[in-house]
């Protein structure tokens, strides 16, 4: 098992990522040592976790009194409606801020019970255990939080850390492939931004973690991967400045999914993979990239038939659509729209430095060419 430390706000509050396999059965000595007083525990289930990793999970957990939900996921039911269905189980058992509250799911459930956490009784103690690739690599880290409604995506939330993060990579055997490459999506997003030598390893290792051939290499790409998302949290932890560098590829990957109505046909792991080549290109027609860092890129994607396997087809005039979504991005503090730009394999431009007027940046897009995979 490894164990990654994450420190909020100048280390006066931290919490443990713990990483490796079959970690269920520590979760009872972890619940009593995070709140001694807390005798009831709600779990929160993804309804596509296989039944019997469901009863284990519930079952280890049978010296506390246990009520569980059940959520079938999708961005139209991550909605301020599905949080009042948990907040009144809460209720209506009872719950004290002694009490946890657990996610079992992916990055669509994880971010509802935390947002719930964070309001039932102005914090109850959560617990994240996800169970995508996506949601192990990323979204159980950090402490955003949030629901959808009509005006966008994620636009109610909080800032809510959990107590502990377990991350069993037993959970992805029933994972779907695309659901790997979503979430590989943002395992080679942190490599791009920050560390040559993880992209350098993925070059080589792709093909083993987006086909789940070793669990060994999977858990190792998630824990560098985990690694280089800290370096970012623990330095802001509510995104006022650096942690922006983690939006790289995501300016565009929202405008997709918005521009989509955030429907089945396209996900948002899927969106970032489309954002981050796309980007890339801007960099480099910016001048501040070289086009064999762009080459580098669409190769790991080219070799490993990403796009294929996702069935992507991308629309290159979707991306006149797009800007409108670009504006109203809550990342966006003036009329300008920002972007993360790409300098090489490892460096990304500071956040705030790039920035476009609506006008140019349609000029810009209309300058991308199409992916040569
Ligand atoms: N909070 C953050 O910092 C943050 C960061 C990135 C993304 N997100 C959010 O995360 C969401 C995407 O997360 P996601 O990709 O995990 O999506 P998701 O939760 O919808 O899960 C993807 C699919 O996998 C299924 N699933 C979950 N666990 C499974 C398992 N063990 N076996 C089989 N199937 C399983 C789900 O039912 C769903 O169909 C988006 O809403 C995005 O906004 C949040």
């Amino acid at each position: 098992m490894k164990k990654i430390n994450i420190k909020i706000n100048k280390k006066n509050y931290s919490y443990d990522l713990l990483i490796g396999t079959n970690l269920l059965n520590i979760l009872p000595k972890k619940l009593k040592a995070i709140s001694p007083k807390g005798q009831n525990v709600a779990l929160v289930f993804d309804k596509k976790i296989p039944n019997s990793l469901k009863t284990k999970t519930f079952n280890v957990l049978k010296k506390f009194k246990r009520v569980k939900i059940i959520i079938n996921p999708s961005e139209k039911t991550k909605n301020i409606g599905s949080v009042n269905t948990i907040l009144n189980l809460l209720l209506k058992n009872n719950f004290n801020r002694n009490d946890f509250i657990i996610n079992v799911g992916g990055g669509i459930t994880g971010d509802m019970v935390a947002f719930t956490a964070s309001i039932y009784k102005r914090g109850i103690n959560f617990i994240n255990v996800p169970t995508t690739l996506l949601a192990q690599v990323d979204s159980s880290i950090g402490g955003k939080t949030g629901v959808n409604n009509q005006f966008g995506k994620n636009l109610i939330g909080t800032f809510y850390q959990p107590k502990i993060v377990l991350i069993d990579t037993d959970y992805l055997k029933s994972l779907k492939k695309k659901e790997f490459l979503c979430g590989y999506a943002e395992i080679l997003k942190h490599a791009i931004i920050h560390d040559k030598k993880f992209f350098n390893w993925l070059e080589k290792n792709t093909e083993k973690i987006i086909n789940f051939e070793s669990q060994s290499i999977v858990a190792k790409a998630i824990s560098w991967s985990c690694k280089i998302k800290k370096y970012f949290i623990d330095r802001d932890p509510n995104e006022k400045n650096l942690r922006k560098i983690l939006n790289f590829g995501h300016t565009i990957a929202h405008a997709i999914e918005a521009d989509s109505n955030y429907s089945k046909n396209i996900n948002h792991g899927e969106a970032v993979l489309i954002g981050m080549l796309l980007e890339t290109q801007l960099s480099c027609n910016k001048k501040i990239c070289r086009i064999e860092t762009y080459k580098k890129i669409e190769n790991i994607y080219s070799k490993n038939n990403i796009f294929r396997y996702l069935k992507i087809k991308f629309n290159f005039s979707n991306l006149k659509r797009i800007v409108k979504f670009m504006e109203n991005d809550k990342k966006n503090d003036d009329n300008k729209i920002n972007f993360i730009l790409l300098k090489k394999i490892g460096k990304t431009t500071i956040p705030g430095e790039i920035k476009f007027q609506k006008d140019n940046l349609l000029k810009e897009l209309n300058k991308l060419r199409n992916f040569n995979l």
